[in-house]
């Protein structure tokens, strides 16, 4: 423990009452480690002179990648803007330097730390320890004042704690705290009187594997001013400075370990039903965790191979596996850069590279950057990145490498695919008003100092999508689920086909539709008398123009994240169900899934792919049983294109709400009297009202088998919260500023596009414009409540909320949709006019309006999305 201070003996104790000490600990950890950083980086521009102006464009210092990285910092906390002209320090940075001495006190503190030999942690000299003591003393003086910014205490007490912590971790769980460490933890409140360790403190002490982090980048921290200056140029992997390796890897463990459970699924459903790899190849393996996790799973049914390129991991992950009883693991050397390097040395073990799964955590941000050829990528990436040789790298470099790093993988993934856990950016004006929800500003600085390449989750996935790689949006997990950013996903990818319903098209050898591709079809039921089909030669332009909504460039492999996360939930839960059937079926029993509200078939697609994931026809041709996907819809042109794009996959049926008096049917008399499985409802209830939703709920008991399953999505039932929209709002903004134009008492003051289609509007349609509007989008949505009211008399069930991006590019699509736009303006009977005003009010009024307040996701907006499943009674 630590020198040169009297200690005293401690003890847990358990006599507080329980309180919510993981959330508010787990929260503080996160701003304790932003604290960590932003301390050290006010220390390192008060030595350069800089803390009055700050770290502006005018500041004197080059223009280095690390300079991008400080600004980003200090805007990811909200108290520098390095947009303004000039770049300055925002009222709240103002307010926090009111504290500026307590600031700099704490990041001089934090830089005696700097060495990385191991067991640092765990002597200091006499000198260290007086300056911890002084800075106890400091903290206790700022504690008592009655001005207390949230931040600043977190940078404060973070200050303290990592060296608190770390030291008791070197420790090994010595219990006896020498007086000032117990000092300030009595004054946290870990502590009680008698020094034994609170509820809280415990609850706080489960979090210190997380200090590892911040500790470990202390040494470059601590060297800030050089890097500054343009003087010194990190070298990724260098351990002689940049943070001790053992410290790294115990950190980086602790770091990923809550994120191994999540894609648990993923290799749940391919050893249940796909095809097991030979081996799973963890790339960048670090302790070798996950593997053990893995293996405590899967036990020795699969070969274990860790990669790391640190001997240090590799030893620990050694021990971790030996521990774990691993029968014959190997541990291999290499580089998440070089795939064909470790296909080359797993060769030499016998194994080929394309048998395996590879999977890696928070390892692809990390990789050393080569380049790439950045034509076709989107430039979108927030991020402050730095160049091998110190200079910055712009967004489009740094994705136009990712892209390329990932085309490097493709040769080796096509039969198994990858699992990536990714930890990703977030822009600063998004990460400053959720503090305490994540830690942007240690992670951008320790990654950015680094040289490495965190993006934001959408720009990393449509990075993937540029390699040629498609996520199983059904394994898809990702964290937070409801705030306006991604700072961790969980996916499976895999490489992208053409068609990925091809392999089950029923197509003779000349492409015709015919005969079934795979085998077991046959026991596919196949009858389709009675299919509703579209009238020939119907319009599909409004289906083709919704179908292009829902999948990039109409790519059946590539749908949007905005709806795709959403639908993916949605099919996970009926695929549990499907399966969970076929165990009690029994043989000539059909599995029946009812579509409701099909619309251009995306459920119904996204379904059909994971069936195909899970050889459900061969599986189900095995045991005599049958399956069918009915697709149910008012009989429109958006159903028309469902129909094209599903029509010869075996299993679909297509039939119309609307009997043939232009009545709605009920669902049972739709199935000519057969019950249904589950019935699921992707992004439909929230278009029904109070009555209309009774009626679905009544028709969809109706034909449901007891015990059937019913699964929904819907992106617009309230309420949302704070940090989110519900899926229309935008659209309501829209119509609420038309409106606004209309009734203008001078419309000649109206920007030039809303006056020129004002001018044309004739005020005797309005009314009936009016009622069109509100058929399209409710003008109050309706709410999760209502929805489960209609359904209990039937029904159990539960439902939940989790939120997913729409990017603004893709609001102002789906108000472009011919029909939603002539529907939704109905009182611009003009197309080209109205396409105007819809382009001039989202780009000026509606975009700036919702993407800056607190739903903003810097790209888009954060849908509220509202799941329920339900079981029949
Ligand atoms: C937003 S689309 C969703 C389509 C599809 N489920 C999907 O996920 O892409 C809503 C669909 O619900 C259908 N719909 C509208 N009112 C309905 C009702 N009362 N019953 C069943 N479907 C309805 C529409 O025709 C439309 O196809």
């Amino acid at each position: 423990m630590l020198s040169g201070t009297t200690t005293s003996t401690c003890r847990s104790t358990d006599s507080e009452a329980p309180a919510d000490h993981q959330a508010d600990a787990r929260r503080r950890n996160f701003l304790y480690q932003d604290g960590v950083v932003v301390s050290s980086v006010l220390r390192a521009l008060d030595s350069l002179g800089l803390l009055d102006t700050g770290p502006g464009q005018q500041c004197g210092l080059p223009e280095t990648g690390y300079l991008g990285v400080v600004r980003r910092c200090l805007a990811s906390v909200g108290w520098f803007d390095g947009d303004a002209q000039p770049a300055t320090w925002t009222p709240s940075g103002r307010a926090a330097l009111r504290h500026r001495d307590h600031l700099v006190a704490a990041g001089r503190l934090l830089a005696r730390f700097a060495g990385s030999a191991p067991g640092a942690w765990k002597t200091w000299d006499a000198e260290t320890s007086d300056a911890f003591s002084a800075a106890v003393g400091r903290f206790e003086e700022w504690h008592a004042g009655v001005e207390q910014d949230e931040l600043v205490g977190a940078c404060l007490e973070g200050a303290l704690l990592v060296p608190v912590m770390l030291s008791l971790r070197a420790d090994e769980g010595g219990d006896r705290l020498p007086r000032d460490v117990e000092r300030f933890l009595a004054l946290l409140g870990w502590v009680d009187a008698e020094c034994r360790w609170t509820q809280k403190g415990r609850a706080f002490r489960e979090f210190g594997d997380h200090f590892g982090l911040a500790g470990s980048s202390l040494p470059l921290l601590a060297r800030l001013e050089e890097l500054l200056r343009g003087e010194l140029v990190v070298h990724p992997g260098d351990d002689a400075w940049h943070g001790g390796r053992e410290l790294h890897v115990w950190a980086g463990s602790a770091a990923r370990r809550p994120f191994f459970a999540d894609a648990d699924p993923i290799f749940q459903e391919m050893f249940a039903y796909g095809r097991p790899p030979a081996f799973i190849a963890d790339m960048g393996c670090g302790d070798g965790s996950w593997l053990a996790h893995l293996h405590a799973m899967l036990g020795d049914s699969v070969r274990y191979v860790g990669i790391d390129a640190s001997p240090v991991a590799l030893d620990a992950a050694r021990r971790k596996l030996r521990a774990a009883g691993v029968r014959d693991p190997l541990l291999l050397s290499g580089d998440v850069a070089s795939p064909q390097e470790l296909g080359a040395r797993l060769a030499e073990h016998g194994l080929s590279i394309e048998d395996g799964l590879h999977i890696r955590s928070f390892a692809d941000h990390g990789r050393v950057y080569r380049g790439g050829s950045p034509s076709d990528v989107p430039g979108t990436a927030s991020g402050a990145y730095v160049a091998p040789d110190g200079t910055p790298l712009s967004a489009a470099a740094v994705e136009a490498d990712l892209v390329a790093h990932l085309e490097r993988w493709k040769p080796y993934i096509g039969k198994h695919g990858m699992v990536l856990v990714e930890a990703h950016s977030v822009p600063p004006h998004v990460a400053s008003q959720h503090l305490g929800a994540l830690h942007a500003a240690a992670f951008d600085v320790h990654r950015g100092l680094a040289h490495q390449y965190p993006v934001e989750y959408s720009t990393f996935m449509t990075c993937c999508r540029r390699a040629g790689l498609t996520a199983s949006s059904h394994l898809e997990r990702r964290h937070p689920a409801t705030r306006p950013f991604v700072a961790v996903s969980v996916n499976r990818f895999v490489c992208a086909q053409p068609n990925p319903l091809e392999v089950i098209q029923r197509r003779d050898r000349d492409g015709r539709p015919g005969a079934p591709a795979v085998a077991g079809q046959d026991l596919v039921t196949t009858a389709r008398a009675g299919d509703w089909r579209p009238e020939p030669g119907s319009d599909l332009d409004d289906g083709r123009g919704l179908h292009e909504l829902l999948y990039f460039d109409s790519d059946l492999s590539q749908p949007r994240r905005w709806s795709a996360g959403a639908t993916g939930v949605v099919v996970r839960e009926v695929m549990a169900a499907i399966n969970a059937r076929a165990e009690q079926a029994r043989r000539g029993d059909v599995i029946r899934v009812l579509d409701y509200g099909a619309g251009t078939g995306l459920a119904a697609i996204e379904l059909s792919k994971v069936c195909i994931a899970q050889d459900l026809p061969e599986r189900l041709a095995g045991l005599g049983i049958g399956f069918e996907i009915h697709l149910v819809d008012l009989p429109t042109g958006w159903f028309a294109q469902g129909y094209e794009l599903l029509k010869d996959v075996p299993w679909a049926r297509f039939h119309s709400l609307r009997g043939e008096d232009g009545q709605f049917r009920g669902l049972l008399d739709v199935m000519a009297g057969d019950h249904v499985d589950v019935v699921m409802a992707n992004m439909v209830f929230h278009l029904l009202r109070e009555g209309p939703m009774r009626h679905a709920a009544a028709s969809i008991a109706d034909v449901l088998a007891p015990g059937g399953k019913l699964v929904f999505n819907a992106p617009d039932l309230g309420p949302a919260t704070r940090n989110s929209v519900l899926f229309h709002d935008p659209n309501r903004l829209l119509r609420k500023h038309w409106l606004n134009a209309l009734d203008a008492a001078d419309p000649s003051h109206c920007p030039a596009p809303l006056r020129e289609a004002v001018a044309l509007v004739r005020s005797s349609d309005r009314v009936n414009a009016q009622k069109r509007a509100d058929r399209r989008i409710l003008p109050t949505p309706q709410s999760i409540e209502g929805v489960a009211a209609a359904l209990e008399p039937f029904m159990t069930g539960t439902s939940f909320s989790q939120t997913f991006e729409l990017l603004a590019e893709e609001n102002l699509a789906t108000a472009l949709v011919p029909s939603n736009q002539a529907e939704f303006l109905a009182e611009i009977t003009d197309r080209t006019t109205r396409e105007k005003v819809i382009r001039f009010i989202m780009r000026e009024c509606v975009f700036p309006e919702l993407g800056k307040g607190s739903a903003g996701t810097g790209l888009g907006y954060n849908i509220e999305w509202k799941f329920g499943v339900f079981e029949r009674l």
